[in-house]
């Protein structure tokens, strides 16, 4: 199976460094070694989109709202995100989790929302520096997947995707290792496997997101367990990241 490359651009990029980037994405991207999706701005989607038609990147969204539709100011829906060809949506990233103050309640509600509107959804779990240093990762994530995914059908996972992103790794220049990759991969399949069945295990994708970067790539997304990689910072080198999506093995 080919790995799964998600790239967040988080708050960064301006219209036209978006246009050239994928300009150049498209143009270089063999798509023979990886999937790729990429999430711009929301304002930057239409303009991916259009760019993106006759190719085989996929674009997927940074957020998304738990609520249908109202009056709910500065939101953006699952529907309307759907209307302008997302596929994919990013939930309970560390920065929403801890900046934005999103609980798991929350993020078990957009889950269900993007679900329900045919976005696939790749959920975002990890622990802080302080669980680690406590020995309390296994314990968080393990209680993120059980309130994130409560109430989900067996059936759709098909479209959820859980990224292992320790808070710690994130924009720090500092990865976990292939060994806290695996136990984590590990502990995350075994969830799915209690909360749903041993297909589900097998079968859901799990990727590995905080630092990586051109040279540790290669052994964390090799790590038993893991499907794929999502790339913040690097990802907004279109040059690494075309390296990396055309010649992962
Ligand atoms: P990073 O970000 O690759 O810059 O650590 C990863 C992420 O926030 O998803």
């Amino acid at each position: 199976m080919k790995k799964l490359i998600v790239a967040n651009f988080k708050m960064n990029q301006q219209p036209s460094d978006v246009k050239n980037y994928f300009i150049k994405f498209v143009s270089l991207f063999t798509g023979v070694r990886a999937d790729v999706v990429i999430c711009p701005a929301y304002l930057d989607i239409p303009l991916a989109k259009f760019l993106t038609n006759q190719s085989p990147v996929k674009i997927g969204a940074q957020n998304v709202s738990d609520e249908e539709e109202g009056a709910f100011t500065g939101e953006v829906s699952a529907k309307m995100l759907k209307a302008q060809g997302v596929e994919y949506v990013l939930i309970g990233h560390s920065d929403r989790r801890i900046k934005f103050k999103e609980s798991d309640k929350l993020i078990n509600k957009k889950i269900k929302t993007a679900l329900k509107n045919g976005l696939k959804c790749i959920v975002c779990v990890g622990e802080t520096l302080a669980d680690r240093n406590t020995e309390r990762t296994y314990e968080v994530i393990r209680k993120q997947l059980d309130e994130d995914l409560r109430g989900l059908y067996e059936n759709e996972l098909e479209s959820v995707i859980i990224a292992y992103e320790p808070i710690w790794a994130i924009g720090t220049g500092n990865n976990a290792s292939v060994k806290d990759v695996e136990n984590a991969a590990k502990v995350i399949r075994r969830a799915i496997n209690e909360n749903f069945s041993e297909k589900a295990s097998r079968d859901i994708q799990v990727l590995y997101g905080g630092s990586l970067n051109e040279k540790n790539y290669a052994p964390l997304l090799s790590c038993t367990g893991i499907d794929g990689g999502l790339f913040g910072g690097l990802s907004l080198n279109v040059n690494a990241l075309l390296n990396i999506a055309n010649s992962i093995k």
